[in-house]
């Protein structure tokens, strides 16, 4: 049984012979006229094509805004596909997300209003789920900001933000108070069609294939190594959609059960391969509470939502967000094969612009983050970028720094992204920093050396001086930071947290 097989709303869909570079997005719009989805920037940034996806997690249906324009339809397996078409109560009520819109006037021209909607609608529907999240009363104050991430990825260029944020807030308590429809019948398709087999289909010149284990990723990849690793799509799907290449063979990830895991011992934080960012965040947060910040900076929900962590690495991107921080952290990857696996510090990853320590017939199957053991140990991160969220970084910087009792240094990682062809770390302040005292001074005169490091690129999004000054500025920050002892700052929206 090779199709793929998916509910849109309430109908079941199978598909034996999908181009696997179809877009959702071109799929809803071109071959089920269903046009309420709009398409604006086709990149994944206007989130005027937010859709929902409905999924079994531990047997529960959880619900994410994701973007359309960039999501391949042959993901979709085993799930449901939900469009502003679907949301009209069975008495055929406004779902209370678009009756807010409509109540505080909240829509203009009406493009950006079935995204903002959407990603509205996945947010109400998770809230109504996880009674273990709900919040007596939240403050004005707490209700913005989380509106203002669960909307950092739709953008709106007439009603302006105000109303749609009275919108939301006029929900989101109400998503809290109002039990869930029954959803019995739903999980009970969605257990139907659950792609527990390994699954491969031809469309003209292109061929899909999802493994469903890691043997099979393995053996597959051996058999086809040119061909293109999927995972979120958040990277391949603009090679689709903005450089308009033709992928010839995808693999697929995200089927594979054993790469959705997150494992934590005493000491290491395990992400699989196939593990988004939203779902890592609880948990990277619990452990790293000084991340959270940079985290819900890093692009949008619905990217979130699909983007993983581990794809963040694979793409050898210079400017990719997490490997600073990783790096600092001493991260390692485990990459697999038919052979067998190896595992190499991250850092080691990164060779030069576009090449990586990954043979083609190998994938990261994880990383694994050592955990903060020593309470002596002060760590950081930083995102300089022309926006808050939704924006590349130009510079990013994580700093990890151990000291012994006499507040001397004993072990720096200083690690850079922006600043070279790859993630890279200061080697030579970080060896001028070991065993200097820690002070204001110290952290002055060794970022000056960091000239010497890096001799970063000018590009559209910043000058080389600016890098470099910025560069010397945020190690000066960090010092100045290590004296405050006042918590971070809580962001956290919706998600469980589990840890052994
Ligand atoms: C609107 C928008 C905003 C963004 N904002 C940010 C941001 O703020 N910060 C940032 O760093 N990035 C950002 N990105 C980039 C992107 O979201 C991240 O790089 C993301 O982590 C990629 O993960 P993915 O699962 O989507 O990867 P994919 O697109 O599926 O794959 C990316 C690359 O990695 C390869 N690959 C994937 N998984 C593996 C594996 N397990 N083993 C080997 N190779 C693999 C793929 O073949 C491909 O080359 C943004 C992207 C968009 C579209
Ligand atoms: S069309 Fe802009 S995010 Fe998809
Ligand atoms: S209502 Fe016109 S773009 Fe938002």
């Amino acid at each position: 049984m090779n199709a793929i097989r998916f509910l849109l709303g309430q109908k079941l869909i199978e598909l034996e012979s999908v181009s696997p570079t179809l877009t959702v997005l071109n799929y809803l719009r071109y071959e089920q006229k269903k046009i309420g989805t709009k398409e604006g920037c086709a990149e994944g940034d206007c989130g005027a094509c937010t859709v929902g996806i409905a999924e079994l997690k531990d047997g529960q249906l959880h619900y994410r805004a994701v973007n359309a324009c960039i999501m391949f339809l042959v993901t979709l397996d085993g799930k449901q596909l939900l469009t502003v078409e679907d949301l009209k109560t069975a008495d055929g009520n406004f779902h209370p997300v678009q009756q807010s819109m409509v109540d505080c006037h909240a829509s203009q021209c009406g493009f950006c209003t079935p995204g903002f909607v959407m990603s509205g609608f996945a947010e109400f529907q998770n809230r109504q789920c996880s009674p273990k999240n709900r919040l007596k009363t939240m403050s004005d104050e707490y209700q913005t900001t989380q509106l203002t991430q669960i909307f950092a990825g739709n953008l709106c260029r007439c009603t302006g933000y105000g109303p749609i944020i009275e919108a939301g807030k006029s929900w989101l308590e109400q998503a809290e108070n109002t039990p869930p429809q029954d959803r019995a019948c739903i999980v009970a398709v969605l257990k139907a069609i659950e792609p527990l087999e390994s699954k491969q289909q031809r469309s003209d010149e292109q061929t899909y294939i999802q493994p469903s284990s890691v043997s099979e990723l393995t053996e597959v990849l051996a058999q086809n190594p040119n061909a293109t690793l999927l995972a979120g799509g958040t990277d391949v799907g603009l090679w689709v959609t903005k450089q308009h290449k033709i992928l010839n063979q995808v693999i697929y990830l995200g089927q594979i059960e054993a790469l959705k895991q997150i494992e934590c011992s005493s000491n290491r934080l395990e992400i699989g391969a196939a593990v988004t960012y939203s779902e890592a965040m609880p948990i990277l947060i619990q452990h790293f509470p000084m991340m959270e910040e940079y985290l819900y900076r890093h692009s949008s929900t619905q990217i979130r939502n699909s983007g993983t962590i581990v794809g963040n690495i694979a793409n050898g991107s210079p400017i990719g967000d997490m490997p600073p921080a990783l790096i600092a952290l001493n991260a390692q990857i485990t990459l697999t094969s038919q052979t067998g696996q190896r595992i190499i510090l991250l850092e080691n990853y990164f060779i030069s612009y576009g090449q990586q320590d990954r043979r083609p017939d190998e994938f990261i199957e994880k990383v694994s983050i050592p955990l903060l053991g020593k309470s002596s140990a002060l760590f950081k991160v930083y995102k300089i970028s022309k926006r808050f969220e939704q924006d590349i970084s130009s510079v990013s910087a994580a700093f990890y720094i151990e000291l012994d009792d006499t507040q001397h240094i004993q072990t720096a990682r200083l690690c850079y992204g922006g600043m070279a062809g790859t993630p890279l770390r200061a080697t030579l302040t970080e060896q001028t920093l070991i065993g200097q005292l820690w002070t204001e001074p110290t952290l002055t005169d060794a970022a000056l050396l960091l000239a010497e490091d890096f001799s970063p690129l000018s590009d559209f999004r910043a000058s080389k001086e600016y890098r470099l000054t910025i560069a010397m500025n945020l190690l000066k920050k960090f010092f100045i930071q290590s004296q405050d002892q006042s918590p971070p700052t809580q962001l956290s929206i919706t998600g469980d947290v589990t840890c052994a």
